[in-house]
């Protein structure tokens, strides 16, 4: 399919940064063995910047035939190549060339995250300095993977090693794509895997900068690919894979699921990372002001396109007239707008799947009988932005309080005491993520034991750090991301008997 070059002068609205510019006009292929290919098929799809709607980049659809190259390339570099056989000293030095080259060029990847995504530029460049420094982290880790010796019988010697599982398909979502390639590359690489990721169709741009960095800092052929493409194509072919040995994906819980029957046919290891609907309890003791303020950019972070986002926001009765007004004053200055200036907080959505989508969402809150209080404004020009929405008067089982809107959308939910605010909370089919307010430290514990969550907030929310695992309690997934749990999800376990 010859599709027309598209105007890059159009799309990047007024950026002149000349890296962006030179990376934009290259040919956007697929990484197999060291070497940027087109798809076998020769086809390509079209990018685009949300913020104007504008083909930013042609890129390579790669299917199932590409996936296949892929893997036999993978599987030679780690059984036969240079890698398995790389100590961890000289692991780690790659992986913290990966870090500095990021580093280096932040600027670069920042721009283009938001060219691609949508995401405020100042978030970006957080994302941008928080994947250089999971890469530090796991540079640390590679030359720290034990195994033990164990209390075996006096006539036996018995220990194990952590062996890396091999090689890895690595299926990531369009919100964050810069921190999702360092959460997959970085440990699977410190434990010795070998990887084909599949970046977003929304948002490829910055996994294959990404990838020309690794090639960069001298990781060996094969031992990163990239194969751009969609889902239901390149991602299925990845998650059926016979030999492919692990699946690590994050994307929505739907298919999430799909991941997990097609592993079924050579029971691939899987690790999913998928939706939430996280209760963020405010208890009246708060402390108003930063309830409020890390509240909005609990929900209205990356304008809600956030896995954890804080979307029911639960607040004590008596205190709730306090807080909402105090919220959706606040709330109130930060309208979507132009994610390319460092003042803007909320871009627009990804795509206009996910404009129309929480376009939806607005609709139905409304229909089910809550009260918008705040927004919901919708641009009408180009661009998919949405002004972050409060609605009040939400029961905690009306679909608005249930599932993913995946946009900058709260549902204010009053709950009566600390028991009420628990059952409600874990009252959802998700468990990725919570937050309590309060200044009594010993209900924050006990709340925070009580709810069904990965990962709890006191006082705080959003807060990521590569130290501390990152997962889901029920449907929102298996498995632990970063900290030394990723360590458990890219090594297995060989137990080896010597008779003495
Ligand atoms: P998605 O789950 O379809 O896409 C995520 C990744 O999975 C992409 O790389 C996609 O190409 C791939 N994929 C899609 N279908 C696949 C299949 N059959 N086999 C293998 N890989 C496949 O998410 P989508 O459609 O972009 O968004 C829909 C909703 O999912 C959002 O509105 C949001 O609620 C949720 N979502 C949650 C994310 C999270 O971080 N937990 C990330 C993205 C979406
Ligand atoms: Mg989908």
């Amino acid at each position: 399919m010859a599709a027309a070059a598209p105007s890059i002068e159009k799309a990047v609205r007024g950026v002149t940064s000349a890296p962006v510019l030179d990376f934009l006009k290259r040919p956007k292929n697929l990484l197999i063995g060291g070497k940027w290919v087109p798809a076998k098929s020769g086809k390509t799809f079209e990018t685009i910047n949300p913020a104007n709607e504008e083909v930013l980049a042609l890129v390579a659809e790669g299917d199932k035939a590409d996936v296949d190259e892929a893997v036999k390339v993978a599987r030679k570099a780690y059984e036969e190549g240079k890698w398995p056989n790389i100590g961890p000293h000289q692991r780690a030095r790659y992986l913290f060339k990966i870090a500095e080259l990021i580093e280096a060029h932040a600027d670069e990847l920042a721009i283009l995250e938001t060219l691609n995504n949508g995401m405020a530029i100042s978030l970006a460049r957080g994302m941008v300095a928080g994947a250089a420094e999971v890469f530090r982290y796991y540079a640390g880790w590679t030359t720290k993977i034990y195994g033990e010796t164990n209390p075996s019988d006096p006539s036996m010697f018995n220990y194990t090693l952590r062996e890396p599982v091999g090689v890895c398909g690595q299926i990531i979502p369009w919100n964050g794509p810069i921190a999702m390639f360092a959460w997959k590359i970085a440990p699977a690489l410190a434990c010795g895997n070998v990887s084909i990721l599949k970046p977003a169709e929304q948002t490829p741009l910055t996994a294959l900068r990404l990838g020309e960095l690794v090639l960069e800092a001298g990781v060996p052929d094969g031992v990163v690919n990239i194969i751009t493409g969609f889902g239901e194509t390149a991602g299925a072919a990845i998650a059926s894979h016979p030999d492919i040995d692990k699946v690590a994906f994050t994307g929505s819980t739907e298919v999430g699921k799909l991941i997990l029957q097609a592993s079924a046919g050579n029971l691939k290891r899987v690790s999913l990372e998928l939706g939430g609907k996280s209760p963020n309890v405010i208890f009246a003791d708060a402390d108003l002001e930063s309830a409020v303020s890390t509240s909005m950019f609990g929900f209205c972070m990356l304008s809600g396109q956030v896995c954890c986002a804080g979307t029911r926001v639960f607040v004590q009765q008596d205190f709730q007239d306090t807080f909402v007004d105090a919220l959706t004053r606040y709330t109130s200055k930060f309208k979507a707008s132009d994610p390319l200036d460092p003042k803007t907080t909320v871009g627009p959505l990804v795509s206009r799947e996910q404009f129309e989508r929480v376009k939806s969402y607005l609709e139905l809150g409304k229909k089910e009988g809550a009260t918008p209080v705040l927004g919901g404004e919708v641009t009408s020009g180009k661009g998919y932005f949405v002004d972050p929405a409060i609605f009040t008067g939400v029961k905690n089982n009306m679909r608005i309080a249930q599932e993913e809107i995946f946009g900058p959308v709260a549902a204010i939910i009053p709950f009566k005491d600390e028991n009420d605010a628990v059952l409600q909370g874990n009252d959802t089919t998700y468990g990725l993520a919570a937050a309590v307010w309060t200044k009594d430290v010993s209900r924050a514990h006990k709340v925070a034991r009580a709810l069904k969550a990965g990962t709890v907030w006191v006082n705080c929310y959003n807060n990521i750090d590569p130290i501390s695992p990152f997962g889901g309690y029920k449907q929102s997934g298996i498995g632990r991301e970063l900290g030394k749990y990723a360590i458990d999800l890219y090594t297995q376990i060989k137990s080896v008997y010597v008779k003495l």
